[in-house]
């Protein structure tokens, strides 16, 4: 029998959570170690998860030598240091998007990365839903046509709170990095880079961007409107408008979800359920690419990541967002 694959978890808040969850639809994935900054934290992690170890610093964990990869869940701004410490421990790295804050920071994470010779690879998991892969499918085939408009918008309403990372420019908050990063994504993954990029932005009290809306223009005439907001819910919708056909992501589009096409000839849709939360497809590929040696995936690329954070970084330009 293989052996499982041990994860080590740094960062035990909310998205770890969840992200244990789909960890256990993993048929050779092991939910090995926890870490974090506070060691009873760790352990009530463990204990409720089912870890095997917890640890009272990150560093601690990163010694143990059975701990194969880490999923690293802290909040953006830590994203940088908390992976380099992991490389420099030669642990593969799964870490969550946004992959760091800006591109200096991402191209740091890779090149130590390959001086460590260890798997790196941004917690996009978007590219490996089996509803946008369905949709991929979709558009690569031409059946209907180029895509000549993408409307794409992430929405929720969080009460302001001047603490919270969503808020705090000190943890790299705003709409942007943090949802807006999905419609941008989407964009570049089914579009390509743009020619032209606008981009406005409604500032709070901490001066960060609560909305941000972002035009991308295609050198085909093709058209991409972009919405993130952390003050409103929003119908939280993908829609594609091709020239034969229209596809809608159903809300919400950036979770498994249901893909409508129309064309002339009627409606046909399709719903993708899933066992957890969605995160076991990115969680799988991971182990997959380390059993098969890789130290860079061949879907969420080292260059899906360069341009995912060129791009994030050319809007935080257009709306003076600088963290
Ligand atoms: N892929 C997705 O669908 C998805 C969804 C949500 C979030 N995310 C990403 O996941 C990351 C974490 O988000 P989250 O909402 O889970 O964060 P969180 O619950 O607020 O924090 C996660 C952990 O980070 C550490 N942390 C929090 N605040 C800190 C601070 N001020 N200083 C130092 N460490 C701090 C804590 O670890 P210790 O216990 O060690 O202190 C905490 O348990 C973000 O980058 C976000 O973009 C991804």
């Amino acid at each position: 029998m293989t052996p499982k694959i041990n994860w080590g978890i740094i960062g035990p808040g909310k998205i770890a959570k969840k992200f244990t969850a789909s960890l256990r639809e993993v048929e050779d994935a092991n939910l090995y170690a926890v870490a974090s900054r506070n060691l009873q934290r760790a352990e009530e992690f463990a204990k409720e998860n089912g870890a095997t170890k917890a640890y009272g610093s990150y560093e601690e964990m990163l010694r143990d030598e059975e701990v194969d990869v880490v999923y690293v869940a802290t909040p953006h701004v830590f994203h940088h240091a908390q992976t380099l410490l992991c490389l420099r421990h030669k642990k593969a790295v799964l870490c969550e998007k946004p992959f760091a804050i800006n591109r200096q920071q991402v191209e740091e994470m890779i090149t130590t990365a390959k001086e460590n010779n260890v798997f790196l690879m941004e917690a996009m998991w978007t590219p490996f839903l089996p509803h946008i892969k369905y949709l991929c499918e979709i558009l690569d085939s031409g059946k209907y046509g180029k895509v000549k408009y993408l409307s794409a918008d992430f929405g929720f309403y969080f009460p302001f709170d001047e603490n919270s990372r969503l808020f705090r420019k000190s943890l790299g908050g705003g709409s942007l990095l943090d949802i807006g990063i999905y419609p941008v994504f989407l964009a570049l993954h089914t579009l390509g880079l743009p020619e032209k990029v606008e981009a406005t932005a409604q500032m709070g009290k901490t001066e960060v961007d609560e909305v941000c809306d972002v035009i991308f223009s295609y050198p085909n005439g093709a058209k991409a409107e972009l919405h993130s907001n952390v003050t409103k819910d929003t119908p939280t919708t993908a829609y594609f408008e091709l020239e034969n056909a229209s596809i809608k992501i159903e809300s919400k589009w950036h979770n498994p979800s249901t893909v409508v096409i129309t064309t002339a000839e009627g409606t046909e849709s399709k719903t993708f359920d899933v066992a957890s939360f969605g995160y076991e497809y990115e969680a799988r590929h991971v182990q997959e690419m380390l059993r098969q040696g890789k130290t860079e995936s061949d879907v969420m690329s080292f260059d899906k990541s360069r341009e995912l954070i060129s791009m994030l970084d050319e809007i935080r330009k257009k709306i003076r967002l600088e963290y």
